[in-house]
């Protein structure tokens, strides 16, 4: 075969896999912006996509992976995981250890042997998966921290070509890594990949001080702006950051449709006159969202001139709920907006509207068009794509950012939006003051800023800037 076929790699499959009202099975390509800008790519190349199906074994996975297949040109291969492997690699190792631990959060992990153990032995299936199906001519890229042994594992296996690895989310200074019992595994795993992609270069750095003081063989060869290169052994790694992004003219040209500005105008038409500030977040500890309901609270406190011109607009996407530190905060928010709204309400005003479920595409985006303000405060992200959608579906100009110092989007919209520290209430609620009076025409400007930042450093991009280092060529 003379093509070289691309082959991802995920923990989960990028598909929405359902059952409609009269019973028939459903495939649909999930709606992220890394399989959007993959597709084009994965046609073109014949792509495999591998990765757990998220379903029961009743789904006739066989049948529906022919039709996506046949739809979207590329195909899909499922690596069944067993309910005691979710547990303790997915739910366990994966979302207890490395989420945590990587989010510089090391309260909440949970360092179990036997998690580790599982980890291990599902991120060998997955190589087992790919070396099955992968030809000598193949390129092979595996996504994120669910996955960071499959490289060490096709090396045993002994599959030669590149291997490339992008990490999602950040990577923890090495006063942080160290605590990990298993560093040494984890950190030589990620060096068995040709080339580790990170979404800053905060999180590459910290990497290459990890690879440097953990093992010994390994030497910094040179620094370049892309990239550094690093030695181990006879062979060489290419270590780089690349911050991920989204189709902003997919969520550019939806935010100006009809439908969108009906769903806007109807969200907003209820509130005449007073603005509304968004937050919408996976449940996740990482995310800030009790630290930002405290700032609210506090701006509440501090300015009464909100009160009853300003609500917080919050939705809670449902994730991870049989992590039991995700269970206890959602108990934690639900009892928090509580306590606010009973404190502050008004029989014409509600101070914190709280959402806990997944919005449907255009209702997403008329949340994002009408919200004058977006509080986005995580404790840490990787890079945290609300904060680019929110700029994209702007349209109208008059919005602000408000953004937590600690997402890796501060990087490139830290300058327009107003930045803050997401521990600091005080000066949180002095940011909510400040874009709640910020005048159109500055709002004007700095969004116009960051719409041509997201703009040009788009997902596809983002895809090329990969794959032509991938390739060792320039990138765009
Ligand atoms: N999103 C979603 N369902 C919703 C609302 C949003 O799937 O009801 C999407 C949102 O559009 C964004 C993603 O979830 O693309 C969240 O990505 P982000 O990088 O902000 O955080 P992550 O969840 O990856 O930590
Ligand atoms: C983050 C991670 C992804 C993960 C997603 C949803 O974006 O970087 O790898 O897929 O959260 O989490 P879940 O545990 O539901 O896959």
């Amino acid at each position: 075969m003379d093509k070289q076929r691309l082959i991802v790699v995920s923990n989960r499959l990028p598909v929405a896999i359902s059952r409609d009202e009269e019973g028939e099975w459903r495939i649909a390509p999930g709606s992220g912006g890394l399989v959007t800008a993959l597709a084009p790519v994965m046609r073109n190349r014949e792509g495999v996509w591998l990765g757990w199906a998220g379903t029961g074994g009743e789904v006739p996975l066989g049948e529906l992976f022919e039709r996506f297949g046949a739809e979207s040109g590329y195909r899909l291969q499922s690596v069944p995981i067993s309910e005691e492997e979710i547990e303790k690699y997915y739910l366990g190792f994966s979302n207890e250890t490395l989420w945590p631990l990587f989010h510089d959060l090391l309260g909440y992990c949970n360092f179990d042997p036997e998690n580790w153990r599982a980890y291990i032995e599902v991120n060998r299936r997955f190589a087992e998966a790919v070396a099955a199906t992968a030809t000598e001519q193949d390129q092979i890229w595996i996504h994120d921290y669910q996955l960071c042994l499959v490289g060490g594992h096709l090396r045993e296996l002994g599959v030669r070509q590149p291997l490339a690895f992008f990490l999602h989310i950040p990577f923890p200074s090495l006063d942080l890594f160290r605590r990990l019992p298993w560093k040494q595994e984890l950190i030589r795993g990620l060096v068995a990949y040709d080339l580790v992609g990170f979404q800053t270069l905060r999180d590459r750095r910290n990497f290459v001080q990890c690879a440097a003081a953990l093992i010994p063989e390994l030497e910094v060869i040179s620094r370049q702006r892309h990239y550094t290169l690093l030695r181990c052994g006879e062979r060489t790694i290419k270590v780089g950051h690349f911050p991920i992004s989204i189709d902003y003219n997919d969520f550019h040209q939806k935010a100006q449709t009809r439908e969108v500005a009906d769903a806007a105008w109807y969200l907003h038409e209820s509130l005449s006159g007073r603005q509304l500030m968004l937050g919408v977040d996976r449940l996740d500890y990482t995310k800030g969202i009790p630290e930002r309901f405290l700032a609210f609270e506090r701006a509440l406190e501090l300015y009464p001139e909100l009160r009853k011109n300003l609500s917080l607009l919050q939705v809670v996407i449902p994730s991870r709920t049989l992590v039991p530190d995700y269970r206890n905060l959602k108990e934690l928010l639900d009892q928090m907006a509580g306590r606010i709204n009973a404190r502050f309400a008004e029989p014409d005003w509600m101070p914190i509207f709280y959402l806990f479920r997944s919005l449907e595409p255009t209702q997403l985006l008329a949340h994002y068009r009408t919200s004058e303000i977006a509080l986005i405060t995580p404790l840490r992200d990787g890079m945290n794509l609300v904060a680019k959608e929110y700029c994209a579906s702007a349209v109208d100009l008059n919005n602000v950012l408000i953004l937590s110092e600690f997402a890796g989007a501060a990087d490139q919209l830290g300058h327009w939006a107003l930045t803050v520290n997401p521990y600091d209430i005080d000066g949180t609620a002095a940011a909510i003051h400040r874009a709640f009076h910020m005048p159109r025409e500055e709002r004007r400007e700095r969004m116009q800023h960051l719409q041509a930042e997201v703009e040009r450093n788009d997902v596809h991009r983002w895809v090329r800037r990969f794959l032509g280092t991938m390739q060792g060529g320039r990138h765009g």
